[in-house]
């Protein structure tokens, strides 16, 4: 029973690569995404062992009012973004390797204008940026990470945080917006408390 099971498993499995694969800008057999909410293929390259959890909202934005956008969604080998995240893209975000995007994550390359009093602001042109996560992060649950932003590697992003602005390599940022709260010491070998500058305090 369980092997016809495994049979079964495996099977479902090639179907949807083989349905997939031509979809996806590029897609590995090892991926693994569940029903999503929303998801615009072309524009997303999916690595090995990627696995995107349930009612995802993976969107490339090409045309908004009268401009196009050639946009461009990296999730390297080994990337884990679990359910309900919200992912837009006009231009680039890519996704680092072994990286793990918790719930309900909002990441998204893409500014609303408002300037314009006479204009409804969803009906005005977009501002667009870019959006680079780095390889180990581990981002929790309800982050907004806003464009323009570059997260180093091995970045821990605490809940509910709001990330504007870079973080450095091996550093835990957390709150609205988030600051570096600790830092890995190369010479100790230990996390140490920092100022919001990322300067050791202790
Ligand atoms: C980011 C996180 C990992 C930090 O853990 P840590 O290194 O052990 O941090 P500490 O508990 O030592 O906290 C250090 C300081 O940051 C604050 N802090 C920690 N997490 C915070 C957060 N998410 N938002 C705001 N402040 C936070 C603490 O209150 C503490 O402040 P203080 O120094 O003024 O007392 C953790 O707090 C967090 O956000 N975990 C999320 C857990 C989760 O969502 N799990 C779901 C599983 S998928």
């Amino acid at each position: 029973m369980g092997g016809v099971k495994r049979l079964f498993g495996f099977a479902l499995r090639v179907i949807m690569y083989l349905w997939r694969k031509p979809r996806y800008r590029r897609y590995s057999f090892s991926a693994y995404i569940h029903r999503v909410n929303f998801i615009t293929p072309r524009y997303v390259e999916c690595g090995r062992q990627v696995y995107v959890g349930f009612n995802a909202r993976i969107q490339g934005v090409s045309k908004y009012n009268n401009a196009y956008f050639f946009p461009s969604i990296i999730l390297e080998d080994g990337v884990s973004i679990q359910q309900n995240v919200h992912l837009t893209c006009a231009n680039r975000i890519v996704i680092g390797k072994n990286t793990a995007i918790a719930a309900n994550v909002t990441i998204t390359d893409i500014h609303h204008s408002y300037e314009d009093i006479s204009i409804p602001i969803e009906q005005q042109d977009i501002k667009v940026g870019f959006v680079e996560i780095g390889e180990d992060c581990k981002i929790y649950n309800n982050v907004v990470i806003l464009p323009n932003v570059r997260i180093g590697k091995h970045v821990t992003v605490g809940a509910n945080s709001v990330v504007n602005s870079n973080l450095p390599d091996y550093c835990v940022a957390v709150g609205i917006p988030a600051c570096i709260i600790k830092r890995y010491d190369s010479i100790t070998k230990a996390w140490r408390k920092t100022n919001p500058q990322g300067e050791f305090i202790d």
